[in-house]
């Protein structure tokens, strides 16, 4: 079993996805092991997206992370980083495949509806970020 990080990014709660998303998760057998709502403050975006902190989208893609509530879960299946981006789809909503989450419900490079964890190592520091063990059932 493996755990990954799953963001419904605050376009996706604004528009009213969060049913939707969860939907898609539970049907691919992505289980649901913690999940709460949000809203980041824009040290706290910087904190989580460090990673991208030399990027040229860094500034408006921490401004966007924190302009409204957004839900964090913890997945739990076998394979479950890889399952789940396939599920996402690309980062840019032209480019990703059909069927997926971003191709069938995002509006843009930046605001792409959900985030998800790309690696063991950034899914534990993500997942910690967030929950602490108590949190995840
Ligand atoms: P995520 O981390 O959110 O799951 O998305 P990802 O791995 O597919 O993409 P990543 O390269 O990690 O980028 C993180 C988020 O930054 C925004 N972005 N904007 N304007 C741009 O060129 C651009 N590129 C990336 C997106 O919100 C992306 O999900
Ligand atoms: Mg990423």
């Amino acid at each position: 079993m493996q755990r990954t990080l799953s963001i419904i990014k605050p376009d996706g709660v604004r528009r009213g996805l969060v049913g939707e998303v969860a939907g898609r998760l539970e049907k691919q057998g992505l289980n649901i092991v913690a999940m709460k709502m949000l809203h980041m403050t824009k040290k706290q975006a910087e904190g989580f997206y460090a990673v991208h902190r030399e990027q040229p989208f860094f500034e408006s893609l921490t401004d966007f992370m924190s302009s409204g509530p957004a839900v964090v879960m913890v997945l739990e299946a076998d394979d479950v980083i890889a399952r789940y981006r396939e599920l996402m789809g690309a980062t840019d909503c032209r480019e990703a495949a059909e069927g997926t989450i971003r191709r069938d419900l995002a509006t843009d490079i930046e605001k792409n509806v959900v985030h998800g964890s790309d690696s063991p190592e950034t899914a534990a520091f993500e997942i910690a970020y967030f929950f602490n063990q108590l949190e995840i059932v």
